[in-house]
């Protein structure tokens, strides 16, 4: 099994420290034009987009196409005759492309593909690091070693009879739909189909168009031949509208919000008739995810917990802790705790390695996440805490925001907000086994979740009530951070259809197997 890549910890002095310094530069005075990329061609459309930097919102670092209905069709035709030709690779030999693709992140793209995160998404330098850097080297590694062992996966034979498992690729062409808040994600969606042998069209997040189109040049340099997998940025719905009618769509991969997934799935439903094959449909979407603290819990760990759950990334993971359930016998401690160390986080430009949080992605995502700290402010059940400031004048920044409610369906613990904003409900520590319960009623979703308990016993009900609650369930840990191969991660209910990124479950939603019998 390869080794998760290691963390760089860009110390001062550190080469590593002094690379990325000069790449943030860099880019910054480059302001590039991004074309689309269809069958390994740049396009041009004139129909222009921008990439800003969410914490300087009026620095500009480059311009990108937008496709249109022609590109669309051009890049589904490109992946379609793409398709012949990567049929004809070994799985073996398509491996090596991603493997080189690992290897070229590690080292030489290391330094851009993190200063691109870091400017184009506000991530501060540890969260590009673990994110643009170790989950997707670890991402391209381990979807190439879990594909090996689907392939040399088997039936049995016996005399005078030889079975055997063809693992194709799905016929047609795959769509993947890819988020802001992980460049790591926006790598693997396209990558893990076409590792099978699929050719992709692969539409990032406006937001993000950015760091994930320099992810595709890096692919093109380890070798990708053209048209397997085509760089399409653009408006979501004009796409969709045009790929979900096309008779050869093949399969969804997505990661965005349960909204969009549904309207999707809606759209593939009503088209069902037109297409050649049953499409796949693969897609992680949002989350509600919870702590459940029992008066058992180590203080201290359970503090930092929350802090580094419901603030890194500026809450913008979507495994971020956004509800909280704090016995009231600990309480006064935990607050104490939390309040002591939330006084210690700097807010500001990535730029600025010691800031430990950064701006919020858009307008739209500022605008929402204010929206309901300004509820909580006017409500007669809730009380800010700590934080509640906002503001968008140069950067799109937002205080890490705890709110206190006496009401456990409160509209912040319920709703999915993506942003840096705790929801905490205190409850009687005799009441244990009902916030269980109350915990896996209050949301639809089932992304992530954690238990903070020393006592077993209170462990083992947490697992036992909360089975669908969480895909990712972690105990007297935070409920961000899953590394690949070590927590694969997903989740089920409104989360998501839980095929588990960079796993044997994932890939094996992109083949559909042909068993061959021959008789002797
Ligand atoms: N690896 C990311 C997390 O768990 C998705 O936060």
């Amino acid at each position: 099994m390869p080794e998760n890549e290691p963390i760089l910890n860009y110390e001062p002095g550190s080469k590593e420290k002094k690379e990325l310094k000069e790449k943030l530069s860099k880019l910054k005075n480059d302001k590039i034009e991004i074309p689309l990329i269809i069958g390994g061609k740049e396009v041009r459309t004139g129909d222009l987009g921008r990439c800003v930097m969410p914490h300087d919102h009026n620095y500009v670092l480059a311009e990108y196409h937008k496709a249109s209905e022609k590109e669309i069709e051009m890049a589904i035709k490109s992946s379609l005759e793409a398709k012949k030709m990567w049929d004809k690779f070994s799985w073996v030999d398509r491996q090596s492309i991603f493997k080189k693709a690992a290897e070229l992140l590690s080292t030489s793209w290391r330094s851009t593909l993190n200063a691109a995160t870091m400017l184009g998404q506000s991530k501060n330098v540890f969260q590009a690091e673990i994110d643009s850097a170790c989950e997707l080297i670890d991402f391209l590694r381990f979807n190439s070693y879990y594909a090996t062992k689907i392939y040399m996966d088997q039936p049995k034979s016996i005399k005078g009879v030889w079975n055997r498992l063809e693992y194709r690729p799905l016929e047609g062409f795959v769509f993947a739909v890819t988020p802001f808040n992980f460049a790591s994600i926006a790598g693997n969606l396209p990558t893990a189909p076409a590792i099978m042998g699929n050719t992709v069209l692969w539409k990032p997040a406006s937001s993000a168009v950015y760091s994930a189109y320099f992810f595709m040049k890096l692919l093109q340099e380890a070798g990708l031949p053209d048209g397997v997998i085509n760089f399409i940025p653009g408006s979501g719905s004009k796409i969709g509208s045009i790929v979900f009618k096309d008779p050869n769509f093949t399969g969804l991969h997505f990661t965005g919000s349960a909204p969009t997934f549904q309207n999707m799935w809606e759209t593939i439903g009503k088209n069902i008739r037109n297409y050649k094959t049953y499409p796949r449909i693969v897609g992680e979407t949002g989350g509600k995810d919870f702590v459940i603290a029992h008066e058992s819990s180590e203080i201290e760990t359970l503090a930092t917990a929350l802090i580094r759950g419901a603030f890194e990334y500026q809450g913008q993971k979507c495994s971020a802790v956004s509800r909280a359930y704090i016995p009231n016998n600990i309480w006064p401690k935990v607050k104490e705790n939390l309040i002591e160390n939330l006084k210690e986080i700097k807010i500001g430009s990535p730029e600025n390695f010691t800031n430990f949080m950064n701006a919020v992605i858009d307008k739209e995502a500022f605008d929402k996440i204010k929206s309901y700290i300004d509820f909580a402010k006017e409500s007669n059940e809730a009380e800010i805490i700590y934080g509640g400031k906002c503001d968008d004048s140069i950067g799109y920044f937002i205080e890490p925001t705890v709110i206190l409610t006496t009401n456990p369906k409160f509209k912040t613990m319920v709703e999915e907000i993506f942003g840096p904003v705790l929801s905490i409900y205190v409850y009687d520590a005799k009441e244990f086994d009902s916030v269980l319960k109350l915990c896996d009623e209050t949301s639809p979703y089932g992304l992530t979740g954690a238990i903070f308990a020393q006592d077993r016993n209170a462990i083992k009900k947490a697992e036992e009530v909360l089975v669908n609650a969480a895909g990712n369930f972690y105990i007297n840990d935070k409920p961000t951070g899953a590394v690949v191969a070590q927590q694969p991660f997903g989740g089920s209910r409104a989360s998501g259809t839980n095929d588990k990124a960079g796993s044997v479950i994932n890939l094996l939603r992109w083949v559909s197997t042909r068993a061959i019998k021959e008789n002797f």
